[in-house]
């Protein structure tokens, strides 16, 4: 809704130059372009076992992703196409990680029907309420889950395990697109409206935590296993300060628009409270 005619013109682009690119170059099936005859189950163990388990965890919630993000972008055609493309790569992603744990023999059939019964029992829903703070919340989201798939291809390559480097290459391959689109679309959305989209820029940066959180059985526990996530610095460096750097941003400014958003929220707060107390007056006139 409210989109201008640029802007639906600059979407449609963008879609169809990432569309055009991932059936060029990045189709891949989960059963015949990974070396399943590799397979070696000597190599594993039960680290690479909760981070694969986490991260299936975090893809099988496709279902919730792709709804909300739908309702969100149904009236513009480049974003809502690329949820939908966005939506079939992740799809692929819970599914070969799913193949792995039970071809493996790292979980059985029924250890894993639980783990996907107890993270499906719960329900994501989105952590901000507008499609440009979504749009923030994905660039940053993408580029975490790039770095934490990387680190784990780099370590199945250390390990001499082939099938799992490839499972990882192929999928934290995705997950660079999937970073560069979001990119692409928050520069868009700063030369529609720089200050506004910093302010919302700052607030997902502040507030930022992973889809999994709350959601994914012993999460917590989870991440103090090696691999399932990264550091806080190593996401600053790595994810954020490269962001700013592309969006033409600093950290300086961005606190600037921070303040600026936390102000705001602390005015409407007081806001209600002085109507909230109103409330018994007006009732006894
Ligand atoms: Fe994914
Ligand atoms: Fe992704």
């Amino acid at each position: 809704m409210g989109a201008t005619g640029i802007e639906r013109e600059k979407m449609y682009r963008a879609y169809c130059e990432f569309f055009d690119t991932g059936e060029k170059k990045r189709r891949w099936n989960p059963f015949s372009d990974v070396p399943w005859e590799k397979l070696n189950t000597s190599l594993n163990s039960e680290e690479d076992a909760i981070c694969l388990e986490t991260f299936c965890g975090v893809e099988l919630y496709v279902p919730d992703y792709t709804s909300n993000a739908f309702n969100l972008t149904r009236h513009l055609f480049g974003a809502a196409w690329f949820e939908a493309t966005w939506g079939y790569e992740e799809s692929k992603h819970a599914l070969i990680y799913r193949e792995y744990l039970i071809r493996s023999g790292l979980r059985s059939e029924e250890e894993y029907q639980r783990f996907e019964d107890k993270v499906l029992g719960k329900v994501w829903t989105l952590p901000y309420a507008t499609r440009r703070q979504m749009n923030c919340y994905g660039a940053l989201q993408e580029s975490a889950t790039y770095l934490i798939y990387a680190q784990q291809r780099d370590k199945a390559k250390q390990n001499g395990n082939e099938l799992l480097e490839q499972i990882y290459f192929l999928v934290s391959r995705d997950e660079a697109a999937h970073r560069g689109f979001y990119q692409r679309i928050m520069q868009f959305e700063l030369e529609e409206d720089r200050e506004g989209a910093l302010e919302d820029l700052a607030l997902v940066v502040f507030n930022f935590q992973m889809p999994g959180v709350g959601l994914i059985p012993e999460y917590e526990d989870r991440l103090e296993v090696a691999g399932v996530g990264i550091t806080p610095q190593y996401f600053l460096q790595h994810a954020v300060f490269p962001l700013l750097k592309t969006l033409g941003t600093s950290r300086n400014e961005l606190m600037k628009y921070y303040r600026r958003v936390r102000e705001r929220e602390e005015k409407a707060r007081m806001t209600k409270a002085v109507e909230m107390a109103d409330i018994p007056t007006a009732m006894a006139v």
